[in-house]
């Protein structure tokens, strides 16, 4: 199946990624441009007066608009039970984030609510969710588990991610997070709740059904030490999960460190980092992932987004998206706050949001770029120039969303 889309008046060829530094600031621009799909693949794309003739199986008018690749969020907890405004509340009148975390609340009062839910209850409350991710742009979602810290909530979870693939238009990549933090049953013997998270048949159990592909830690105060995240990373690592990490978050830990010694595909968060790991990520494949909603949502220090890009490294960003530090569902507005809070220009911040991002869960030869031979994720953008989306915060101008070379949304 051929389909052909004309009436281009800006797109935005951003290469697969990593895109490092500088490149960030300028992915090729073709003005008055046209893009052919070919069997749910871009075959071609270029200048309008360059375009290949017909004949073809159909037309896309773009209506003097702006094509970009899909949305890639390389870092979500967006499948989660219930909701934690009371905490908001408490954060606006003083308390802080990991306050709230080590007197028993925060994510445990999360986990509290996914146990109780059935994964048919996890589903349609997560649903709704991804549906309004798609609609601000989003074709990519990694998704992380996290909130079960049982081997059975957390392959509930899991499943209900794959059951959230299968049910949606929207791509989603699993990550086994089973070290977010210590269950209340676990409190004081974090070595003791690992075995349980690393046992063998649950890590087989993740293996054999393909439940995830990345294993993640939450390496912070409160949550696991530097040993602990090792020891987990490592686990799972021996049962083909590759390492994610939350690292240097809320306080530094070298957590980011440890991420690159194990190759890891990303290092997320990155509040607290300092030059010396700067230098450290240099020299490595492991992408920073900066989440500036969280910055916003808890009112603290965001990453130094900017020193990342001017020491030539491949940020990436993502929502965070999660119910206790960031409800931030939609990445445009990750890219208005990225500009305005870490002085990433529109391009920059587009950039982490696709190459680099489709890097970080280890997908840029396929998705986060156009480029021939790229799965066609594209979204079509009733603007005519690309920078005005980041620049209109909250206004949505996504006029078409195409997923696998089909349209899945229009507006
Ligand atoms: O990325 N830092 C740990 N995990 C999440 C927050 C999860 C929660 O509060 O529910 C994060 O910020
Ligand atoms: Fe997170």
């Amino acid at each position: 199946v051929k389909i052909f889309i004309q009436n281009i008046a800006q797109l935005v060829a951003v290469p697969p990624g990593p895109v490092c530094g500088a490149g960030l600031s300028s992915p090729p621009i073709v003005e008055n441009a046209a893009l052919l799909i070919e069997d749910g693949r871009i075959a071609w794309f270029g200048p309008a007066d360059q375009a290949p003739t017909g004949p073809f199986d159909r037309r896309i008018d773009a209506g003097g608009g702006t094509v970009v690749p899909g949305l890639v969020d390389c870092h979500t907890h967006v499948v989660f039970a219930g909701s934690r405004e009371d905490e908001f509340e408490q954060r606006i009148r003083g308390a802080s984030y990991i306050e709230i975390l080590e007197a028993g609340g925060g994510i445990l009062n999360s986990v509290r609510a996914l146990r109780s839910a059935r994964i048919d209850d996890l589903v349609a409350e997560s649903r709704p969710r991804l549906e309004r991710m798609l609609a601000s742009g989003t074709t990519t979602i990694e998704a992380k588990s996290g909130y079960g810290l049982t081997p059975e909530d957390e392959i509930k979870t899991l499943r209900a991610i794959r059951r959230l693939d299968a049910e949606t238009p929207v791509e989603l990549v699993p990550t086994f997070l089973g070290a977010h933090t210590i269950p209340p049953e676990y409190a004081g013997r974090a070595d003791a709740f690992l075995d349980t998270i690393t046992d063998e048949a649950v890590l087989r159990t993740i293996r054999d059904e393909g439940l995830a592909e990345f294993a993640d830690v939450f390496c912070e105060r409160g949550a696991f030490s530097l040993g602990q995240s090792r020891r987990f990373l490592t686990a799972c690592g021996e049962f083909g999960l590759t390492p994610k990490i939350h690292s240097e978050q809320i306080t530094f830990t070298g957590g980011t460190k440890l991420a690159v010694e194990l190759g890891a595909a990303s290092a997320d968060h990155l509040e607290c980092i300092d030059d010396e790991t700067i230098a450290t990520l240099s020299d490595s494949e492991t992408i920073p992932v900066v989440l500036p909603g969280c910055s916003f949502f808890l009112g603290s220090p965001p990453a130094p987004a900017r020193r990342l890009i001017d020491a030539g490294l491949p940020v990436a960003l993502a929502t965070d998206v999660n119910p206790g530090s960031c409800t931030i569902e939609s990445l445009p507005l990750i890219m208005s706050i990225a500009a305005t809070l870490l002085k990433m220009t529109p391009l920059e911040c587009l950039v982490a949001c696709t190459a680099n991002a489709a890097a970080a869960i280890r997908r840029a030869d396929r998705i986060g770029a156009i480029a021939v031979g790229h799965q066609a994720d594209l979204l079509i953008l009733d603007i005519s120039n690309v920078n005005r989306w980041a620049y209109q915060v909250g206004v949505n101008p996504i006029a078409k969303v195409i997923k696998r070379g089909e349209v899945v949304l229009q507006r």
